[in-house]
């Protein structure tokens, strides 16, 4: 299928699975469950959600092709959307977190007000909380049949959302806001964990659902990792250069709040070059899978020149 198609194709499969495996939004407590469906399917670009998913049919395929008497077969393949909308969930709530006035304090996401701005603060507080933990649940209840599955998902999950990834990258976010500008170093693990740790358990998650090998999950993890950092610093540089209706959130943000970035620490023409960098190295992993994983390269190529 053609990249645009394919792309498309994944984003409504996304989009149906989070409608139909979130509660709804009639289930009590109403206004609880409003907020979620409410910052969940206000948009986005599905990025993580679109990896997992292309990253699974990468194995699918492959194995579908290997002979019937191969003696070591790859673990048999998963359904991923489950495991797709699980890292979705995990994403908008930490969106809806980022927003609250405690620490980002932005009234534009995905276009819309944000989830305290629409609801209140409290609900948005526990909206995300139970997004958090809904993930979870997800994964529990539709790999059940596949235990070991289940396990190393929800390794994957926990570890990348975990305190010394996503939420320990949020943290160091916000305490280098407090000081005059954080090194290099500290900007990079700030990247990685906040942003990175996500995109790479994406890759990770479809490799398991598709029966991938430890090497080929090396090389996603790899992938992962450079795709992570391009795109956090791609981030940074919409958040100097784009304006708030292009991207659906404030746009200068960051430069506000006094936060350093790839844009303060190397300026405009530099991050371009780093973001071009990482972005190299990420089709050079991708390259090494089955087939050269010609989708998630060019899904790499789109999100390094994208607008929004
Ligand atoms: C925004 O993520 C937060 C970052 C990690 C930079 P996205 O740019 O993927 O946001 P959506 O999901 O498209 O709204
Ligand atoms: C947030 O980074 C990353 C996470 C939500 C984990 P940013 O604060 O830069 O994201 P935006 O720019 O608000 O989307
Ligand atoms: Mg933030
Ligand atoms: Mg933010
Ligand atoms: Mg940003």
């Amino acid at each position: 299928m053609e990249f645009t198609s394919q792309l498309q194709s994944y984003r409504t499969r996304t989009e149906q699975g989070i409608d139909l495996l979130l509660p709804p939004a009639t289930t009590r407590p109403t206004r609880l469950h409003a907020a979620m469906r409410y910052s969940l399917l206000a948009g986005g670009k599905r990025l993580r959600p679109i990896l997992t998913l292309a990253a699974a049919d990468i194995f699918n395929r492959a194995n579908s092709q290997l002979p019937l008497a191969q003696p070591a077969l790859p673990a048999p393949s998963a359904d991923p959307l489950p495991v797709a909308v699980a890292l979705e969930c995990i994403h908008t709530y930490s969106l809806v977190h980022d927003d609250l006035p405690c620490m980002d304090n932005d009234d534009l996401r995905r276009g819309q007000p944000t989830c305290h701005k629409q609801f209140d603060e409290a609900t948005a507080l526990l909206a995300g909380d139970a997004l958090l933990t809904l993930a979870f649940q997800l994964v529990a209840r539709h790999y059940a049949l596949t235990p070991s599955l289940a396990l190393a998902l929800t390794g994957i999950l926990s570890e990348a959302a975990g305190s010394e990834r996503l939420i320990g990258g949020q943290m160091e976010d916000l305490l280098a806001e407090r000081k005059s500008a954080a090194t290099a170093n500290e900007l990079d693990f700030i990247h990685h964990n906040k942003t990175g740790a996500m995109l790479t358990a994406a890759l990770l998650a479809g490799g398991r659902c598709g029966g991938a090998t430890d090497t080929q999950l090396s090389l996603l993890e790899d992938a992962g990792r450079h795709l992570g950092l391009a795109f956090q610093i791609v981030d940074d540089v919409l958040d100097a250069t784009a304006d708030s209706a292009t991207l659906g959130k404030t746009a200068g943000k960051d430069a506000k709040a006094g936060k350093t970035t790839y844009v303060t620490l190397h300026g405009l023409d530099a991050s371009g070059r780093y973001a071009r960098e990482q972005t190299d190295a990420a089709l050079a992993a991708l390259n090494r899978l089955p087939g050269g994983a010609p989708f998630l390269s060019r899904l790499t190529e789109n999100m390094a020149a994208r607008t929004s």
